[in-house]
């Protein structure tokens, strides 16, 4: 492809709110559902499934509003290749400005013979009068095959010649089982393409699942061979292994646009913010590597990779997070991190250390390493602390004491200290005893911030494991985050705590370095 040839659009189908809300414990109320396809209409997607209108009236209500209010974006009513479905679809979309209907129906002969205990004609009359049914309201109508990949190819062009004549405009071809290789899934699409009568009048649109972990891999197959819609969810959410996930195949596509020819509407400044709503709207967390957004996807631990980062981005990242909104933390401290990187890491403190003190530093640092696995945050200001006989950040926990139990408030009180070596004693109660130390922090620390998120993690087994906490705080309209460990999950959560107001603080100090440790 050369600089000069237009590349293809692909428009983005986001099913989080339908196929992702599949995912076992993923299920949203209502009000969360807005918030997230609020966020999606400003993500760009150019297609929203808000949900399953049948399903509840609670889920219908939502899809209402969701089709009321985002005027900009298409909204679409999925359906079974039952009538009611259809109404309720076709009724739940009304005010939307533009929209569809996705009706599918099993074309795999497992599927017709132990689920729907139907003949592949009734399958296809069925198809046709339920296509048939919902034209008669709705001009544009998705029909998906379901269990397209694991069906009779020759059975697939039969069904999908029946719909595309009663009026169907999108044709989508789900891998349900996330089954296909990519080397078979793609080259379908062409010979649909090429053996299907009226193919040329429909989009072709591909729904891949991640079973095999083949997702994103099996939608770029398909758009090689002609596919023009995909069909993905926030995250890689979804029935089992989940969905393709939207921000792994846009960035796929943008990375690499040139070998690819295309592109997509999506703003990539509003990828991370999407992913941070649907994960914490659905209580669904993010493993640590996964691709984009996984915390580790752009840390590194390495020295040697940490050395060439500093030097130059481009040597191990292949992707900009900040383009995506991601907050850049590059640098991880572990065993494995030399003397360049744990100076950067203190400078972006506002922290410059003589070159005696980084060397005290560093021998502190490895020490705690070799303990830790991370050295997180306010592990590495109290060692800078050690090492330049100073006080450097601008409140640290002295104390800490909480009474749980089943009855009654919980009790918290907390000692801290300000870095003009003044202590005082703060008490809070709460439902929970983090809320009541919160309350607490709250109280010592005035300009706390909005303690958003809180994630705990163990980091090894056994009862003795330690736990890490990770706390999020907004402050002033910008995220900080603080991560602390301890074998004491309500003390790591509290020192996290602090550690993002410290975080915070510092970063709104930057113009003034820390005078202390400033190697003055
Ligand atoms: O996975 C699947 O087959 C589906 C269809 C109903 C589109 O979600
Ligand atoms: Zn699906």
């Amino acid at each position: 492809m050369t600089m000069t040839e237009a590349k293809r659009r692909i428009r983005i189908f986001d099913t989080t709110l339908r196929d992702g809300e599949q995912a076992p414990g993923a299920s949203m109320k209502p009000e969360q559902k807005i918030v997230v396809a609020r966020q999606l209409a400003k993500l760009g997607v150019d297609t929203i499934e808000p949900g399953f209108p049948i399903s509840s009236p609670g889920e219908f209500k939502a899809i209402q509003q969701i089709s009321r209010e985002l005027q900009e974006t298409e909204i679409c009513g999925f359906a079974r290749c039952v009538k009611e479905d259809i109404d309720a679809a076709v009724e739940a979309t009304r005010d939307a400005a533009r929209r569809r209907l996705h009706l599918f129906v099993s074309s795999s002969q497992i599927h017709m013979d132990f689920q729907l205990r139907k003949t592949r004609d009734q399958v296809k009359q069925l198809a046709r009068e339920m296509v048939a049914y919902a034209r008669q309201f709705v001009d544009e109508i998705e029909f998906s095959p379901m269990d397209a990949s694991r069906s009779s190819e020759e059975f697939l062009y039969e069904l999908v010649e029946a719909v595309i004549e009663e009026g169907a405009t999108i044709i989508n071809i789900p891998d349900t089982t996330g089954y296909a290789l990519p080397e078979e899934f793609g080259p379908l699409f062409s010979r649909l393409r090429q053996n299907v009568r009226g193919a040329d009048r429909v989009i072709f649109s591909a729904h891949c699942h991640n079973d095999l972990g083949m997702a994103v891999a099996n939608s770029l197959a398909a758009i090689r061979h002609g596919a023009t819609q995909v069909e993905v969810c926030i995250n890689g959410v979804g029935e089992r292994a989940g969905n393709c996930a939207l921000e792994e195949l846009v960035m796929a596509i943008h990375t690499r646009s040139e070998s690819l020819g295309v592109e997509t509407g999506i703003r990539l400044d509003q990828l991370y913010e999407t992913s941070r709503i649907v994960s914490r709207m659905m209580h669904f967390p993010i493993a640590y590597n996964k691709p984009i957004f996984g915390r580790n996807a752009f840390q590194h631990e390495s020295g040697i990779h940490q050395d060439g980062l500093l030097k130059n981005r481009s040597t191990y990242e292949i992707m900009d997070p900040e383009a995506m909104g991601i907050p850049r933390e590059m640098i991880v401290l572990g065993k494995h991190s030399g003397r360049h990187a744990l100076r950067h890491r203190v400078e972006e403190f506002g922290i410059r250390l003589r070159d005696d003190q980084l060397e005290d530093l560093y021998h502190r640092f490895k020490a705690k390493a070799d303990e830790l696995k991370i050295v997180t945050d306010d592990v590495l200001l109290q060692l800078v602390g050690e090492a330049t006989a100073s006080s450097v950040e601008p409140y640290s926990l002295v104390d800490l004491q909480v009474v749980s139990g089943t009855q009654r408030k919980r009790m918290a009180s907390v000692t801290i200290r300000t870095s003009d070596g003044e202590e005082r004693t703060f008490t809070g109660t709460g439902e929970g005893p983090l809320e009541a130390v919160i309350h607490c922090i709250r109280q010592a620390i005035p300009d706390a911030g909005e303690f958003e998120d809180l994630e705990l993690h163990s980091l090894s087994t056994g009862e003795d494991a330690f736990g890490e906490a990770t706390v999020t705080v907004l402050h002033g309209g910008k995220r900080y985050k603080g991560t602390a460990i301890d074998r004491d999950i309500i003390l790591a959560s509290a020192r996290a705590y602090v550690a993002a107001c410290n975080s915070a603080c510092m970063s709104r100090n930057r113009q003034r370095p820390v005078s202390a440790a400033a190697g003055q």
